[in-house]
């Protein structure tokens, strides 16, 4: 019996034998799927995810089902890369009805490249969060609380007074501000009212205070971390956006969650879950605390801004395309199911149906509305958004552009993953230009580069803007 797999991201799809492993299946497809036992279940790199519902882009209803039950092996195994919730080992997980099976980058051997540059120049640092390291007098028999104590310390020895005291930040102070010298440092966040609040508190002296600014594309998600008290980016990190399994395109998940219901939740978990990992990578890259985030800003496009706060992306797929608001979302991590307990979270206003936060962003970096001079500022992502204005006005028109730059339903093209032109460089002398491919090492003209010219690393808005077949 035939069955027809589709593996995502790569869309490498095709016919297999009912009974087949998805391991055997990804390596008979040609798709990109680790293995470092040998399909032992013993490494835990082949994990997969199986998706469920209707995906009428390849006329495949992916059941539950689709993947046999776990059997004796794969429900014993304890490989060494424990097994993710709602993922399957590819070794052992086989092939029994029609099915879209996602590999997660952590499965991929040659997992996409994600870069996005950060140009930090003339930036002001200005955090909304404050730290104080203030010391108390000894508790005395007078009747004082200990949140009048640091008012008036902080007031002492700081000049700053501050309004309410958040209810999650009583149940530490004691704790901070318990040694001898009871010495702590209080963390207070500006909100706009006219007096700061007091979000936390920690024993003794600490100067950590972290912010993140995240991008979250239709098919990337990029973000850097920031110490809040020098501006210095301590980690940038990127991955694929897990909703590349729902649709590869914007429309793609719009018609995804028409068409199933509860599609939009999700989606919505799994663009937070990526999320959250992505911030606990930066944060193990910068050796910072889950505690020690304070602040996160999020941008995307129209339909990823929704679908991260959990609102329906529908009115989005057909004209007039309303969105549910175009001002700034105020919201915190914790409400959207991300483990840092102290961080804001600001998400940047759309400007129209399909100009997202993410356009609103880049045109606040680099201001062509500052400009005497008409300035164009164009970003291609899986969408493509183009800004043209100056001090007299700013225009702005989008477009999906994935399906000519990433190999959407196109013979030629690819994601900037194993294969994809990376970098071309051309020689000064001869004129010769020479490539660097995804997952070699080598330049194709194999030469030192002693004589070559100037390097043009790949787009800086992630994904392959130049492509060309494998
Ligand atoms: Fe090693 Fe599946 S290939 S656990």
């Amino acid at each position: 019996m035939i069955r027809h797999v589709v593996f995502t991201p790569s869309g490498r799809r095709g016919p297999v034998a009912a009974g087949t492993t998805v391991l055997a299946a990804a390596r008979e497809l040609g798709v990109d799927l680790d293995s470092v036992c040998g399909g032992r279940g013993i490494c835990g790199h082949c994990q997969v995810v199986p998706a469920a519902g209707s995906f009428a882009k390849w006329a495949i209803e992916s059941g539950a089902d689709a993947l046999g039950a776990p059997g004796a092996a794969e429900i014993n195994a304890r490989p060494a890369r424990p097994v993710q919730p709602g993922a399957r080992l590819g070794c052992l997980a086989v092939v029994e009805q029609d099915v879209v099976i996602d590999v997660p980058a952590s499965s991929q051997v040659h997992r996409p490249v994600v870069r996005k540059a950060i140009a930090l120049d003339d930036l002001v640092v200005d955090p909304l969060v404050t730290l104080a390291y203030v010391e108390l007098p000894a508790a005395a028999m007078d009747g004082t609380s200990l949140v009048t104590a640091i008012r008036a310390a902080l007031l002492d020895q700081h000049g700053i007074d501050f309004g309410a005291v958040d209810a999650s930040a009583l149940a530490g102070l004691h704790r901070s501000f318990a040694g001898e010298s009871r010495g702590g440092t209080v963390v207070l966040r500006r909100t706009g009212d006219p007096l700061p609040v007091l979000i936390t508190s920690r024993p003794g002296f600490t100067d950590r205070a972290y912010g993140a600014a995240v991008d979250i594309g239709s098919t990337t998600i990029a973000g850097h971390l920031v110490d809040l008290t020098t501006g210095a980016v301590l980690a940038s990190a990127g991955r694929m956006n897990p909703q590349i399994r729902f649709g590869e395109d914007l429309m793609s998940r719009v018609s995804y969650v028409m068409m199933n219901p509860g599609g939009d939740i999700e989606l919505t978990h799994a663009v937070r879950d990526a999320l959250g990992e992505l911030l606990a990578e930066l944060g193990a890259t910068a050796g910072t605390a889950p505690t020690e985030l304070f602040d996160i800003v999020l941008v995307g496009n129209p339909i990823m801004h929704h679908l991260l706060l959990g609102i329906d992306p529908t009115p989005l797929g057909s004209a007039p395309f309303e969105l549910a608001t175009d001002e700034a979302v105020h919201t915190t991590a914790a409400a959207l199911g991300l483990a840092f307990p102290h961080a804001a979270v600001y998400v940047g206003p759309c400007i129209a149906g399909h100009v997202g936060a993410d356009t609103a962003a880049a045109t606040l970096a680099e201001g062509p509305y500052r400009s005497e001079h008409p300035q164009l500022l164009v970003d291609i992502g899986t969408n493509a958004e183009i800004m043209l204005g100056s001090t007299a006005a700013v225009w702005a028109a989008s477009s999906p552009t994935g399906p000519a730059f990433e190999g959407a339903q196109i013979s030629c093209g690819q994601r900037a993953t194993a294969g994809a032109i990376e970098r071309v460089r051309i020689d000064r002398e001869t004129l010769e230009p020479s490539v660097k491919i995804i997952g070699s090492d080598e330049w194709t003209d194999d030469r030192a580069p002693s004589h070559t010219g100037p390097t043009v690393t790949g787009p800086t808005v992630t994904g392959p803007t130049v492509t060309g077949p494998t």
